[in-house]
């Protein structure tokens, strides 16, 4: 599959927000990938990798946020689900997976329900390890700031606000994935 002819369906090759998009992307699936590469003894998958990776923000033209040129009608939150509900159509329901389970650390059932997020009430948290990868992998990487790689400590900072357990979980991907 090429992620770029699947973008190009659903953004303008020549706007601002499919190159924000494809840059942010772009950082993230190279940075996942390094990881993966340091660590054969996963096994993980290569190029499913690089695939979800340019692929995992796909639904972001469907919700509110101007600042990047989108102009949806849905919650920005909203980008992860709408993102697989695209994939599924496309045939590509591993990698919809990856687009529903990105956001922050993932969103668990109870995180939904308790916060009465904007989501269907199902579990949104990354369970292959290449889910997971890619989920951590982004966390470097803005929209806004698109060549800038934010520290650890930036990271943590920012994930402070969706509580321990998200901050938990980061955490514990520095450990498995650069042994931090
Ligand atoms: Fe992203």
């Amino acid at each position: 599959m090429d992620p770029i002819a699947l973008i190009s369906k659903y953004y303008q090759p020549d706007s601002e927000t499919y190159r924000i998009l494809v840059a942010h992307s772009r950082s993230v699936a190279e940075k996942a990938l390094a990881i993966a590469r340091l660590h054969p003894e996963m096994g993980m998958d290569l190029s499913f990798i690089e695939e979800a990776a340019m692929l995992h923000d796909i639904g972001i033209y469907r919700c509110h946020a101007p600042s990047i040129g989108c102009f949806g009608s849905y919650a920005y939150i909203c980008h992860g689900y709408l993102g697989a509900d695209l994939l599924r159509q496309e045939g590509f329901s591993q990698h919809a997976l990856v687009c529903e389970r990105h956001t922050g650390t993932g969103i668990s059932l109870q995180m939904i329900e308790e916060q009465q997020l904007p989501l269907p009430c199902r579990d949104m948290q990354p369970i292959s390890l290449e889910e997971q990868l890619i989920c951590f992998a982004d966390k470097f990487y803005s929209k806004t700031k698109l060549d800038k790689e934010k520290s650890i400590d930036k990271v943590i900072r920012g994930l402070a606000r969706y509580g321990d357990e998200t901050v938990d979980r980061f955490n514990g991907w520095c450990k498995l994935f650069l042994g931090e």
